[in-house]
C-alpha cells in the first residue's frame, strides 16, 4: 500500500489584465468611490490584482494552470485519474468547474468534482486527494484552485472590492512511497456563516438575494487569525513536529497583516513566509497554490523542504496541511 502522496509539479496563471492600486482608484472614482493605494497598502499590502476578461471563467484560468503543473511534474493529462477544483466561483450552477475543466485538458474519464471551501478550498482539495491516494482510490491527481472573484464584487463597497483578485494555481500530487503531505486538518463552525458570504441564490430563472460578496472585516480578521493558529500547531503535533522545524509557512494570501499575525503567534520570522498578496490581492481558493508555485519557480522552496499550508475562509472554513516538498 502506497504510504504518502507527493507534489510532483506545480503551475499557475494569472489573468493578463494587472490592475495597481492607482489603477483600481481611477476606475472606482469614476463611479463616485474614493480609495488610495496608500489606504490599501497600509492595511492590506496589497499593490495589485489581476481582473479575467469578461469571456473567461475559472475553468479556463485552471486549465493553464493544470497544464503547467503537470508539465512541471512530466504527467500526460491522460494518466490523471483524479481532478479536484477548489472554487467558490464556478462556471455554471452545475455541472462542476472540474468536469468542464477536465474535458478541455483532455482527461476524459477520470473521477472529477469540486470543493466549495471558499479561500481554504485548496486545503481541503489537496487534503480530499491526498487521502484518496492513500485509499488506493487515485494514483496521479491534479488538485487545482481557481476564481473569478472579480464576477462578485460590490464595486459600489470600497471596503471589500479593493482586496480580492482573478487567478489559478494547480499541483499535481502522485502516489509515492517517500514523503509528501505528513498531515493535515480541516474544520469547518457554520455560525460564521454571515460574516463573510455571498447571499443569493438561483430560483425559478431569477437571482434571489445579492449576489455580491459581503464581509465584516474586523469579525474576519479577528477569527482568522485564531484558528489559523489552532490548524497550524493541530497538524504539526499530528507529524511530532513543531513551528521551529517548517522551513516555509505558504499561507491563504488575504491580508498582510493577517499573516505577520500569525507568523508572530508560531513565532517565525517573516522571513520564512511566502507574500505575494502584494502582486496577486486575494484570489480565494488560487491563493496558495499560486503562492506555492511562485515560491518554487522563484528557487526560493527547494525539494525535500518542510511546508505548512493553511487557509482561512467563509463558511466558516479553515485548515492546514504539512508536507515536505
Ligand atoms: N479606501 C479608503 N478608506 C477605506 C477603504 C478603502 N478601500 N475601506 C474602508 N475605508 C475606511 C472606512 O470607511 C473607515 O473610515 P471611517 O473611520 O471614516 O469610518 C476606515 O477606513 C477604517 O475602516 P475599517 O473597516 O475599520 O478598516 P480596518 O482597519 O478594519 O481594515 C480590512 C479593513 C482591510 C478589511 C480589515 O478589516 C481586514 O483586513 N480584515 C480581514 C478581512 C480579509 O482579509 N478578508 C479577506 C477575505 S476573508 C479570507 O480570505 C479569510
Amino acid at each position: 500500500m502506497t504510504l504518502y502522496s507527493r507534489i510532483t509539479g506545480t503551475g499557475s496563471y494569472l489573468p493578463p489584465h494587472r490592475l495597481t492600486n492607482a489603477d483600481l482608484a481611477a476606475e472606482l472614482a469614476a463611479q463616485g468611490v474614493e480609495t488610495s493605494d496608500d489606504w490599501i497598502v497600509e492595511r492590506t499590502g496589497i499593490r495589485a490584482r489581476h481582473f479575467a476578461a469578461p469571456d473567461v471563467c475559472s475553468s479556463d484560468l485552471g486549465l493553464e494552470a493544470a497544464r503547467r503543473a503537470l508539465q512541471a511534474a512530466e504527467v500526460d493529462a491522460k494518466d490523471i485519474d483524479l481532478i479536484i477544483v477548489g472554487t467558490s466561483t464556478p462556471d455554471m450552477v452545475f455541472p462542476s468547474t472540474a468536469c468542464i475543466l477536465q474535458n478541455k485538458l483532455g482527461a476524459n474519464g477520470c473521477a472529477a468534482f469540486d470543493v466549495q471551501a471558499v479561500c481554504s478550498g485548496f486545503i481541503y482539495a489537496l487534503s480530499i486527494a491526498d487521502a484518496m491516494i492513500k485509499t488506493g482510490a487515485a494514483k496521479k491527481a491534479l488538485v487545482i484552485g481557481a476564481e473569478v472573484f472579480s464576477r462578485i464584487l460590490d464595486f459600489k463597497d470600497r471596503t471589500t472590492c479593493v482586496l480580492f483578485g482573478d487567478g489559478a494555481g494547480a499541483v499535481v500530487l502522485e502516489a509515492s512511497d517517500t514523503p509528501g503531505i505528513l498531515a493535515s486538518d480541516l474544520h469547518a463552525d457554520g455560525k460564521h456563516v454571515g460574516i463573510l458570504c455571498v447571499p443569493g441564490h438561483v430560483s425559478g430563472g431569477n437571482v434571489l438575494g445579492k449576489p455580491l460578496l459581503k464581509m465584516d472585516g474586523q469579525a474576519v480578521f479577528k477569527l482568522a487569525v485564531g484558528l489559523l493558529d489552532g490548524a497550524a500547531r493541530t497538524t504539526l503535533a499530528k507529524a511530532g513536529k513543531t513551528a521551529a522545524d517548517i522551513d516555509w509557512l505558504v499561507p491563504h494570501q488575504a491580508n498582510i497583516r493577517i499573516m505577520q499575525s500569525t507568523a508572530r503567534k508560531l513565532k517565525l520570522s517573516m522571513d520564512k513566509v511566502i507574500v505575494t498578496v502584494d502582486q496577486h490581492g486575494n484570489t480565494s481558493a488560487a491563493s496558495i497554490p499560486l503562492a506555492l508555485d511562485a515560491a518554487v519557480r522563484s528557487g526560493k522552496v527547494k525539494p525535500g523542504e518542510l511546508l505548512l499550508l493553511e487557509g482561512v475562509g467563509g463558511g466558516f472554513t479553515w485548515g492546514a496541511v504539512l508536507l515536505q516538498l
